[in-house]
Formats: structure tokens, sequence, C-alpha cells
């Protein structure tokens, strides 16, 4: 099985978390999310045990846009961990959920004056600072406050990942950052020292998602500290803290490889604490941001298949109850999914077809190409591996309501978002 959360029970069903998907599709109608959440607080302490273990300062901050309700901040907050916000509404919903947001960074490339008081306002501990307008917006905003605001600056180191270019963000000509290579790091740098409201507590960098290179995090600490130590030689500057974003990759289908995050972190430690000693720095506290490798295999998608069209000589097509309004990521990035038909888990698989939504798109498909027991209408098909990017990408394109999240935890299962209902979807309308 793609992650070992999934099986088959007696009745040939699919289970998640150990529980039957059928039921719970029966239990509360489809589309359906449902998340692991025993999942998400083991993938959590990979992360915290790894970091405490191997720095000795160290957090790791989930990237809540992968995943965003208020469910999600309770858990992360009782692990331990900080969060990554990106908005207004996440920092929103954060507060709503009661954690407190000392250890909250605040990113995006474009903060409005409004997004920087509102952070400000309610206590975001650290600004993710992308550019100098932001510094001056900061600089304005948090005048008569009696503490500076904690910044950390975010750098391009100029890598290349590899991955999908629409997550590829580590790159100089990228729209988030300053970077290194054109000296609008040291400017920024520069300027940040000088200013008054602004504690410079260290820098960032993410180079990018779904990541599976292991020495991308070796490349990205190596210029990153080598920069910082420039800046000590210049300015007299001391690197407290380095972020190096989030990224790690995720097996989505049997022909990825699963990364060992812990044995990652050992590494990524072990780089950092000799290339330290090597430009005579102090090993700073080290950040790092993971959002789908805490929640991706925490989530399965649950849909109901509907029309099943075969065009004799072409092809065929499986339609589900849900689509692009739930799970974009094949129509933007090609993204590959594992499938099954869950009420037939241990049928043979020999109908291929594509697997598409009920939106009025051709390009609104879940996965094409997949091979399943052939399904009729009223069976469920199972996607795997979607907990991160879905729910947080969701829309309610041809009005569509978007789907309950269900957790499920120890044989239980609750509602930790509830369905779109119709009234929903015209509430805002005037
Ligand atoms: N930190 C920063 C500054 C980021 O921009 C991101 C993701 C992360 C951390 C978390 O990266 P992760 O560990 O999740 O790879 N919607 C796309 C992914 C966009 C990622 C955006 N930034 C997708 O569905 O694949």
């Amino acid at each position: 099985m793609i992650c070992n959360n999934i099986g088959v029970n007696e009745k040939g069903n699919l289970t998640f978390a150990g529980q039957d998907v059928c039921e719970l599709a029966r239990k509360y109608g489809t589309p359906l999310y449902l998340m692991d959440e025993e999942k998400i607080r083991e993938n959590c302490r990979t992360y915290k045990n790894a970091m405490d273990a191997h720095f000795e300062s160290a957090l790791p901050v989930y990237a809540s846009k992968a995943a965003s309700f208020m469910r999600m901040y309770e858990i992360i907050n009782e692990e331990g961990l900080g969060i990554d916000v990106v908005s207004v509404g996440e920092i929103y919903t954060a507060m709503k959920a009661g954690m407190s947001l000392e250890n909250a960074y605040f990113h995006s490339n474009n903060k409005t004056d409004y997004d920087v008081e509102f952070a400000i306002e309610n206590g975001v501990g650290y600004f993710v600072v992308d550019n100098e307008e932001e510094l001056y917006a900061i600089e304005r905003s948090n005048k008569g406050n009696p503490a500076k605001q904690k910044v950390l600056l975010r750098l391009t180191p100029g890598i290349d990942t590899h991955t999908y270019e629409a997550v590829n963000t580590g790159k100089v000509d990228s729209k988030f950052g300053s970077a290194i290579e054109t000296g609008q790091a040291e400017e920024i740098t520069r300027l940040a020292l000088e200013m008054e409201e602004i504690e410079l507590m260290g820098f960032h960098c993410h180079i990018g998602s779904q990541v599976f290179d292991s020495d991308t995090f070796l490349r990205g600490s190596e210029i990153m500290l080598r920069f910082a130590a420039e800046m000590k030689a210049k300015y007299g500057y001391e690197l407290k803290e380095l972020s190096l974003g989030g990224g790690y990759g995720v097996k989505y289908v049997e022909s990825e490889p699963e990364i060992d995050i812990a044995a990652n972190i050992k590494q990524v430690s072990a780089y950092v604490h000799n290339l330290c000693a090597e430009l005579g720095l102090q090993v700073p506290k080290m950040i790092m941001e993971p959002g789908r490798s805490i929640v991706a295999d925490a989530g399965m998608t649950l849909y109901t298949v509907g029309t099943i069209k075969q065009i004799p000589g072409y092809k065929n097509y499986i339609s589900i109850d849900g689509g692009m309004t739930d799970n974009p990521r094949y129509a933007l990035y090609g993204s590959e999914y594992t499938l099954f038909v869950a009420n037939k888990a241990t049928e043979p698989a020999d109908f291929t077809a594509d697997v598409v939504g009920r939106c009025c798109e051709s390009g609104d498909i879940i996965q094409p190409d997949v091979t399943l027991p052939k399904p009729v209408r009223g069976d469920i098909v199972a996607v795997c591996t979607t907990g991160a990017y879905n729910y947080s990408m969701a829309s309610n394109y041809n009005r569509i309501a978007r789907p309950a999240v269900v957790m499920l935890n120890e044989g239980k299962s609750y509602q930790a978002v509830k369905r779109e209902s119709l009234d929903d979807l015209i509430m805002n309308d005037l």
C-alpha cells in the first residue's frame, strides 16, 4: 500500500486509519475528505523529535497553507510546532483555534498595509519579509509598540530543484524574496539592520515543494550560511535563526521514493554544524516549514461513482461526484495519485479510464489512465494522499459546495469541517 494507514478488511473494502471507508462514505456522504489524526501527529513528531535531537535550538513550523482549518491548528499547537501563515485569514483561523501567535511566521510576497497592521496588532511573532517595501510598512506600523518586530528576511539562494515549475521558488528570478546573487539580499539586510522597529532574527529560504533530492537542503543551507558569514564580516551581524523552508517530497504513487525525514534532518544538522565551525558562525536556531509532509499521507478523498462512459476505440471515463473543485492538483500540475474502488479493493484491476469530475470543463480530471476494477454507479472511489493542498485549494466553481473534512482517530470519527450547504453558497449574495 502507498501508505501504512491504508488497508483492506475482511469484506474486501478499503480501510483508512483502520476504518472501513465505505461505511464512512455512507455515514457522512461524498465527496468527503478524511484525515487520519494519528498520522498528522506522527508526522509532527518525526520533525519535532529529529530537530530537537540534532540541533541545540530548533522548531518545526507547520506550513498551514497545506491544510488550514481550526482543528488542524489545535493539533499543531498540541504537538508543539509553530505555524507558517500566509494571510490574515490563516492568522485569524489560528487565533480562533486558540493558538498563540508567538511562533507564527507570517509569509507572503505582498502584504498589504492592512495585513501588516493586523499581524502586528494580534502579536504575530515573526514576519518573513519578502521585500524592502514590506520592511518600511512594518517600520511604520510598529511605531509606538514597546517591542521591536522580529523578522526573518526571505532570500532566494538561486537553486533549481527540478520539481514542477509552479512550486519551484528558490531560483533567482522567483517572485519570492530577495536574491543573493543580484546583491538585493545584502541591500535588504543592511536596511533591516538600520531600522529602529525591526529586530533582524535571521534569514529564510524556501527552495521548492515535492523535493526528493536529498542534497537540496544541504545546498540551501550552504548558500545561506555563506551569505550570513559575509554579513557578519561586513556588518558585524550574527545570525540567530535560519529557516530552510519546507518542501520534503511525499510518495503519491508507488514509483516515487519515500523520504526518511529524520535521517535527512540528521544529515542537515551535521552539515550545518561543520559549516558553521568552518565559517566561524554560531549554530543558529533552525527552522523548517513542512506542509505537505505533515498532512498529505494523512488524507484520503472519497467519491461516489456516477456515469461510466465507454467510447469504443477511444477511451473510458469514470465520472465522480467531486473533481477539480475539491482537488485541482491534476488540472494545475498534472499531479499523480493512487486510486482505488473502495468497495472492490480485492477485485482485479482490468478497466482503464480517466477518472473525471463533474465540472463543466474538460480539464476537470482527477487522474487520467487509471486501471481499476470496473466500477458501477454507486461504487466508492478513494483517492489517496490528498491531505495537502486539496481542501485548502478547493473552490466553489460551478457553485459546487465544498465537502466535509472528517477526522479519524482510534476507531472513531468526527467532523472537523462541515459540508457546505446550498445556503452557504448564497450566504454573501446580496
Ligand atoms: N514554506 C514556504 C515559504 C512555502 O512557500 C511553502 C509552500 C512551504 C513552506 C511548504 O512546502 P511543502 O512542505 O508543503 O512542500 N499547491 C502546491 C504546493 C505549493 C507550495 C507552496 N509553498 C501543490 O499542491 O503541490
